[in-house]
């Protein structure tokens, strides 16, 4: 039920700090320490590669999800779009992981996917929102994402909630390896549960941001650099799947090599700002599309912001930024809707569970 709330979505963005602490306590033991099943860890640690197979805002969580698993776990991973694995097999390692990153659990694709593979005797986990649904129910093994039912279309606590497992993941394999890890997910997602709860408490100000910077635009860019740049691809997708705004995120560094052409005076472009090692880059970046007339709107992180920066998130663990910086992104894309009066919750052309190829 979405009791007072206008719309799910603004629920289901609201409730993500809540479901990361679900989340931190069903995968903690009664000693404080992080817990998961052991086939799963067995099957994880026996493979010599993890193949990630997903859709949509799933797949852009596969997409931290490889840097979390490979620097913490030290596995090679890929990540795959379902919809053309199979057209595209890339070559198989010998010992092979997939993991399949479904919110409903039930998306077609995913399973065309599974289904071939388990026929190649490979083995298979579901990481999935939703318990006893097809893609669990078929997988040798399921993770649950615990963020509870996600009713509006546009995906956003199932996001969050992905990357926090894959957080926890990757630690416990890293540890179950005696790899010298010096990050505790479970001190990191509390202060990045905590972070999006000071962001929540900002739709005032992200309202305002969307009269100034995405007014009745036709067109928006979001740009980024590292992990900042996979959370680009989620706001873009975020924005046009519910608002209709024509939407692309780009690599900062990719800009030149065509996008640029488009940006025009006024033209929108959202900055993402939150990692250090990239932070004069991107904003370079910025300055090269200024300079050709865009309104940039800057999203940095606390430590590495400038004053003149429209939004700044909390400081939270350079490998957790995605939880965090998302948030800003997603209500952006729910006032923009909002204002252009469309359904938030129900997008033309779009269902919850995509159950066809
Ligand atoms: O249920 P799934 O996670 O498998 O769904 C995958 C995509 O269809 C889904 O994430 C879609 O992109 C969302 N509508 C995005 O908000």
């Amino acid at each position: 039920e979405k009791g007072t709330y206008p719309h799910y979505m603004l629920k289901e963005i609201d409730e993500q700090p809540l479901v990361i602490r679900t989340i931190l306590s069903k995968y903690q033991n009664e000693f404080g320490e992080l817990s998961i099943d052991e086939k799963i860890r067995s099957s994880v640690i026996g493979a010599d590669r993890i193949y990630m197979i997903a859709c949509g805002t799933s797949y852009h969580a596969g997409l931290v999800g490889k840097q979390l698993i490979e620097k913490y776990s030290q596995i090679p991973v890929e990540v795959h779009v379902a919809s053309e694995f199979l057209y595209n097999l890339p070559l198989l390692s010998k010992n092979p992981l997939f993991i399949f990153i479904s919110q409903s659990g039930e998306t077609a694709d995913c399973r065309g996917v599974l289904v071939e593979m388990k026929k190649l005797g490979h083995r298979t986990l579901t990481i999935t929102n939703v318990p006893s649904s097809t893609l669990s129910r078929e997988a040798d093994f399921t993770l649950y994402t615990y963020a509870g039912p996600e009713i509006a279309v546009a995906s956003t606590k199932a996001y969050t909630a992905q990357m926090a497992v894959f957080a926890l993941l990757a630690c416990d394999i890293g540890k179950l390896k005696g790899l010298d890890n010096d990050f505790n997910p479970l001190k990191e997602l509390s202060l990045a549960a905590n972070a999006m709860e000071v962001i929540v408490n900002q739709k005032e100000k992200i309202e305002n941001l969307v009269w100034e910077f995405l007014g009745m635009t036709r067109n928006a860019f979001y740009i980024g650099r590292g992990l900042d740049y996979f959370v680009c691809l989620e706001g873009a997708l975020k924005l046009k799947e519910i608002s209709y705004i024509q939407a692309e995120g780009f690599a900062g560094g990719e800009l030149k090599h065509g996008t640029i052409a488009l940006i025009e005076d006024r033209t929108p472009v959202i900055a993402l700002v939150t990692q250090q090692h990239v932070s004069a880059s991107i904003r370079s970046n910025a300055k090269e599309v200024i300079a050709r007339g865009a309104n940039v709107l800057t999203i940095s992180m606390e430590g590495i912001n400038n004053e003149s920066d429209q939004f700044t998130v909390p400081e939270v663990h350079e490998h957790l930024t995605p939880l965090v910086s998302v948030v800003p992104l997603q209500l952006l894309a729910y006032y923009a809707t909002l204002h252009r009066g469309y359904d938030v919750d129900k997008p033309r052309n779009l269902a919850k569970s995509v159950t066809v190829e």
